[in-house]
């Protein structure tokens, strides 16, 4: 009888990279949850550009010899070549990515691969390997919300006078134009990617020769190969270095951030594609069908990147209790950062490019969105201002007064506009015909000329300074 349930006869083989000192191999379940490289695989190109830094330098401090760098060299080149044309066999027994290369680096060089890891660890390796990965991640990011900004800039040109109403409670409030509605969101992704560049300053900050945890007895050159591997500077401390992940819940707030305001948008596109609103009609390629209803189209592409943003906040959330109490310096509690900062760069991404193409491809009702301005009497407001710029009331006493107004349209199912004259004189004898002239939806938004406001001609500022800063 076995005692020992779980270590049966197909119990995986002992990791020959450190298992010196064990005589059995781990459980099927602790391989299971040790390994890492079904997703980690993803850093091979970091992990041999670190490697290579790592190596050249160990070459010119004399710490191994020139022959066994361009050895480890020329074979870490080689194995980057077998991982992209796909004949690299990746084995969950190695764990992950950095002892897969390793490994195979020995059964292509031999005994030269074990150099290598002279005044390194796995710990300063991941930490380097995943700053590299997620400097080039935010790169992209920033690329294309650049051009999502680009989308929404052209849009918002052609639509600078295009009415419609602004909401509050998504109830109808004051008349807008689109442009100043859209250009909301280029601000919004303009603070998105400042969030990222400032983010990044941290990220860009090199672990390598942190060690274990505590340096290295070896005379290596860490300035030397964060320079190489482009990183603007060596972390101070070793301990911090292999124990930091703060740059990556940093990223992922500011993509749960991100992703909540694509999230707004898309459910914008939602509400606007509806029947009910009917403000935009959404391309085919952004929609789909119902598989019951012939008539339907769907905006799916909305939806997802709405539902998306479930995805990232909870990376978010899910990373940030990982490490909250977390010893230092390294534990394997740190393998789960991985998982959900790819998958929130892909869903990121993905949303980004979603977005990008609904507003560019989406028709613009312009008909609808002028006659939902109209409604919900939206230049009330306007009534009031002109109450107290032409008659000198104060602003309480105008809001009352046209409150009365509202009501008595209310009470006859008609519009401020359509009221009789001498009916409106009832509630304010002070009231002239003047006072209808603001009522024009096109009047009320041209009015608002204040700075940020969406007069239209405030609007073509607010794109011409956007297009200066942003692109
Ligand atoms: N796969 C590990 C990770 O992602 C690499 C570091 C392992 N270090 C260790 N001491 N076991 O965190």
């Amino acid at each position: 009888m076995n005692d020992h349930p779980s270590s049966s006869s197909q119990t995986p083989r002992v990791n020959p990279l450190w298992g010196g000192r064990f005589s059995a191999g781990p459980a099927q379940a602790m391989e299971q949850i040790n390994a890492s490289i079904d997703f980690d695989k993803r850093l091979y190109a970091q992990d041999i550009a670190g490697s290579k830094a790592h190596c050249a330098m160990l070459v010119a401090k004399e710490i191994i010899s020139r022959q066994d760098g361009e050895a480890i060299s020329s074979g870490l080149d080689a194995i980057q070549r077998e991982i992209e044309n796909g004949t690299f066999v990746f084995e969950h027994a190695l764990e992950d990515i950095h002892m897969n290369i390793e490994s195979r680096l020995a059964e292509r060089i031999g005994d030269a691969a074990g150099r290598l890891h002279t005044a390194r660890s796995r710990n300063d390796q991941v930490a380097t390997d995943l700053r590299l990965w997620l400097r080039d991640a935010i790169d992209s990011i920033d690329a294309s919300t650049k051009d999502l900004q680009r989308s929404l800039l052209a849009r918002a040109e052609d639509h600078v006078a295009t009415v419609m109403p602004g909401f509050t409670h998504l109830q109808v409030a004051q008349p807008v134009t689109f442009g100043h509605h859209i250009m909301a969101y280029v601000e919004m992704f303009g603070r998105d990617r400042e969030r990222f560049a400032d983010c990044r300053k941290r990220v860009n900050v090199s672990p390598l020769g942190a060690g274990a945890l505590a340096g290295t007895s070896f005379p290596i050159d860490r300035a030397m190969t964060a320079k190489e591997l482009g990183f603007s500077s060596a972390c101070a401390n070793s301990m911090d270095g292999v124990s930091d992940r703060d740059f990556v819940v940093e990223f992922l707030s500011g993509a749960a951030i991100c992703i909540s305001h694509m999230a707004r948008l898309a459910e914008e596109i939602v509400l606007w594609s509806s029947d009910q609103f009917g403000f935009v009609s959404l391309a085919e390629e952004f929609t789909t069908g119902s598989s019951i209803m012939p008539q339907k189209r769907n905006p799916d592409g909305a939806e997802l990147v709405r539902g998306k943003s479930g995805r990232v906040i909870g990376a978010l959330v899910s990373l940030f209790v990982a490490m909250k109490a977390l010893p230092l310096t390294y534990a394997k509690d740190m393998q789960e950062d991985k998982e959900p900062l790819f998958d929130s760069v892909d869903s990121l991404s993905l949303c980004i490019q979603v977005v990008t193409g609904m507003i560019e491809s989406m028709t613009i009702n312009t008909d609808r969105m002028a006659a939902a301005a109209e409604a919900g009497y939206s230049t009330a407001t306007d009534l009031a201002d002109w109450l107290v710029r032409s008659l000198g009331l104060p602003f309480r006493e105008a809001h009352g007064i046209v409150g009365r107004v509202v009501r008595l349209a209310e009470e006859r199912g008609c519009s401020l506009a359509d009221l009789p004259l001498d009916d409106v004189r009832q509630i304010e004898p002070r009231l002239s015909s003047a006072a209808f002239d603001v009522l024009r939806v096109e009047d009320a938004v041209a009015s608002r000329t204040s700075f940020g406001g969406t007069a239209p001609e405030r609007v073509r500022e607010a794109i011409a300074a956007a297009r200066a800063r942003y692109l």
